[in-house]
């Protein structure tokens, strides 16, 4: 006899039953394995928005959405914020474990090789019209690289899939950078080796051919922490396209492009810059309240953005630190936003607020985020861009763990179907 904790399930209507394994991770709760159910009782389980479906095995990141808990390959995410860089914390992602000086160095190094567009991506650039979203050119250049190296690329080579990974978070900055310069006329830079990964991407961004740019060294550190605690986040919705598109065998550049558009929606990455007009839209401290009142009213489709998370019912931890750091990060720019007056007495409101307390609605790692890129004159249009750089890392980490484990299969969920039932097809004439 088996010693493996089961769940039974029995359907008397037909009398059929299925003995469903508990299988267990090293953290969080035991999830039911409903692989043999339709076998066994002829049934689907139905759970529209996942939110009681674990989808995969990971061994990357974990959350305690009750506790507040993040940790990046068992590291808590407030050590990393304090201690660690965003290039140190993308290798940790993608090796399970954190580098010597000479795996950093090494990995540095390559990173910093790879970080040039093809010139021909440049020429690409000149197809999309200078208002386009800088989401949508960056979806579509990093679909693009599929057709650069698609040749190159074997899924199932473990050395392909890690250049592909080197390649993707080497470029990511050069191609965002390009997105920004476009949509307001200005010639690419091209990325400098003399400098670090986040600096050459401010570098990138700001810098103009007349004279040397001089940047605050805060800009950087506050840009890197932001990348950190964006790097990775389970399962969430742009992860799962990736490991969906990735199921297929699709190329790496295919999948993350995928991930790009998922995140893009204002109920996923795209809220960083759905709170900043939202603030604006708000304008001053004392239109906070009638702002909360709409959120609560079930006729009106606004929300609070920026608030609410589908895992964290306590508090999100990612936003504390970046609480914290707009304060400082505002301080040592000089930069007085009274947009920042603005959020806090909406966090202030909401958080006093029985409709907010009682749905567990805390903010999230996007409320403040935009007020930081503001203050670092990164364009509200950019904000999203921002997070995909930095969830590249999580992206491709998630992609190489699924090709790595074995007994992978493509994604193809089931539907409870409501259309028609059979019909016979009736000649125009008759209809
Ligand atoms: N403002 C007002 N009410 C809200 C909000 C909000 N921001 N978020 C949730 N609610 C309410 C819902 O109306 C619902 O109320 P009900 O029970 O009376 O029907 C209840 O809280 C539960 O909300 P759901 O939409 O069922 O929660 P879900 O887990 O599906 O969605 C989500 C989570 C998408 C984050 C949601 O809270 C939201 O839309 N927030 C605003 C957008 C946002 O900030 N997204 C960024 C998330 S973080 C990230 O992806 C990086």
């Amino acid at each position: 006899m088996s010693d493996t904790k089961t769940v039974k399930l029995v359907d008397e209507s037909n009398n059929r039953s299925s003995e469903l394994p508990l299988l267990s991770g090293t953290l969080g709760p035991a999830c039911v394995d409903i692989g043999n159910l339709y076998k066994d009782t002829g049934h689907f389980t139905y759970d529209p928005g996942y939110g009681s479906t674990a989808s995969t095995k990971s061994a990357i990141t974990y959350i305690d959405g009750d506790q507040g808990v993040l940790l990046y390959r068992g590291y808590p995410i407030e050590q990393l914020a304090e201690k660690s860089s965003f290039l140190e914390t993308a290798y940790l992602l993608l090796n399970g474990e954190l580098p010597s000086k000479g795996e950093f160095a090494k990995f540095e190094d390559d990173i910093t090789h790879h970080t040039m567009m093809h010139e021909s991506l440049k020429d690409f650039f000149k197809g999309f019209h200078h208002d386009a979203h800088p989401m949508a050119m960056l979806a579509a250049s990093v679909a693009s690289l599929s057709a650069f190296y698609h040749d190159d690329i074997d899924v199932d080579n473990a050395d392909d899939r890690k250049l592909a990974a080197i390649r993707l978070i080497a470029k990511m900055p050069t191609i965002a950078a390009a997105c920004f310069r476009y949509s307001i006329g200005w010639p690419f830079r091209y990325p400098r080796n003399n400098l670090e990964y986040v600096d050459r991407f401010l570098h990138m961004m700001f810098e103009v051919p007349s004279e040397p740019l001089t940047l605050s060294p805060v800009a950087a550190k506050a840009l890197d922490l932001l990348f950190i605690l964006h790097a990775d986040h389970e399962q969430n919705a742009s992860t799962s396209t990736v490991r969906l598109v990735g199921s297929t065998g699709a190329n790496p550049y295919a999948s993350i492009a995928a991930g790009i558009t998922a995140l893009w929606g204002p109920a996923h990455g795209g809220a960083n810059e759905a709170v900043l007009k939202m603030l604006e839209e708000i304008g001053t401290a004392d239109k906070v309240e009638s702002a909360v009142k709409r959120a609560k009213d079930k006729n009106d489709n606004f929300r609070l953005m920026g608030f609410g998370h589908r895992v964290y019912k306590n508090f999100d931890p990612r936003a504390k630190i970046i609480r914290e750091m707009t304060h400082k990060v505002l301080g040592e720019l000089g930069v007085n936003d009274p947009l920042l007056e603005v959020a806090l007495k909406l966090e202030e409101a909401a958080l006093k607020d029985d409709y907010f307390v009682e749905r567990k609605l805390y903010p999230n790692v996007d409320f403040y985020s935009g007020i930081i890129y503001k203050a670092l004159n990164i364009p509200t249009e950019m904000f999203t861009v921002m997070f995909a750089i930095a969830r590249t890392a999580g992206w491709i980490a998630h992609w190489i763990e699924q090709h790595e484990t074995p007994g992978a299969r493509i994604g193809r969920p089931r539907q409870i179907y409501t259309g028609a039932d059979v019909r016979n097809y009736v000649a125009a004439d008759k209809r």
